[in-house]
């Protein structure tokens, strides 16, 4: 991998192995801070991914012990190891950007505990499954639709095609276990607990450093979605799809609402 300075610009060109074929990703366009930016946003996606996959391991337990819908622990099961392949995707492509083998890329999995300890077991699934599947996953595809609207390199594009598929699978078995739930009993516990279920989702956790507005489509074209721009997008996903499913399964959203109408007004 090429990652030379050149001039102030990065000239990195990274290989991409696709399936049989070896692409080339050219990034000369790119000043050093967005190229690192890029990078290690990747690599940042890929302990995400690498996280959501031991989470999904843990549900996939949880939902057996609850003597859950077969299909529905299946596709828990099929999603840990979707995220597993996600993580080696995004390794590569951090690598691809330039990522220095001197740093790592990342620890070992984390999977909390989701849920307040004051909920019983089942209930403490049920929040774990909302939090991770019916609004990270859904936020995820709303970011990754959200990136996938600027042209960009095929391979990144092919990359978060790739992965998008995969995440509208998974945020639909969250809404389908939600949707299980509410037969079986009264989901409106969820309500008083969304709203931090949303902060956790939108925490910043890792910031652009010098880069201008300007630098903006250029990271959406190597697939990397700003910060004000995620907020944006998630909001607009919350009001079209979240909280009117929330409300068709009983769950309440004027808490949820009123957080999302504080986190618009505030644009960060
Ligand atoms: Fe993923
Ligand atoms: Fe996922």
């Amino acid at each position: 991998m090429n990652d030379e300075p050149d001039g102030g610009c990065s000239t990195v060109q990274g290989l991409v192995r696709g399936p049989g074929r070896q692409r080339t990703l050219h990034t000369a366009s790119l000043s050093e801070a967005l190229r690192r930016h890029i990078a290690a946003t990747w690599a940042f996606r890929r302990q995400e991914e690498l996280d959501a996959g031991a989470r999904f391991v843990r549900l996939g337990v949880s939902l057996e012990q609850l003597e859950a819908p077969e299909p529905l622990i299946l596709l828990a099961r099929r999603a840990a190891e979707d995220e597993r392949r996600h993580a080696g995707m995004c390794e590569l492509m951090a690598r691809t950007y330039g990522h220095e083998d001197a740093e790592p890329l990342g620890s070992a999995p984390r999977a909390e505990e989701a849920g307040p300890p004051e909920l019983g077991f089942r209930e403490r699934v049920l929040y774990g499954v909302v939090a991770t599947c019916c609004l990270a996953e859904t936020e995820s595809t709303a970011g990754l639709t959200s990136v996938l609207s600027v042209d960009g390199p095929p391979r990144v594009r092919a990359v978060l095609r790739d992965i998008l598929r995969d995440e509208v699978a998974h945020s639909r078995l969250g809404w389908a276990y939600l949707g299980h739930a509410a037969k079986e009993g009264s989901v409106a516990f969820l309500a008083p607990y969304v709203p931090a279920m949303l902060e956790d989702c939108m925490t910043p956790r890792l910031f652009a450093q010098g880069l201008d507005e300007a630098d903006g489509s250029r990271l959406m074209a190597h697939g990397v979605l700003p910060s004000a721009r995620k907020v944006e997008v998630f909001i607009q996903a919350l009001h079209d799809v979240v909280f009117p499913s929330l409300e068709r399964c009983g769950v309440d959203t004027s808490h949820a609402l009123r957080w999302a109408e504080r986190r618009r007004a505030s644009g960060v």
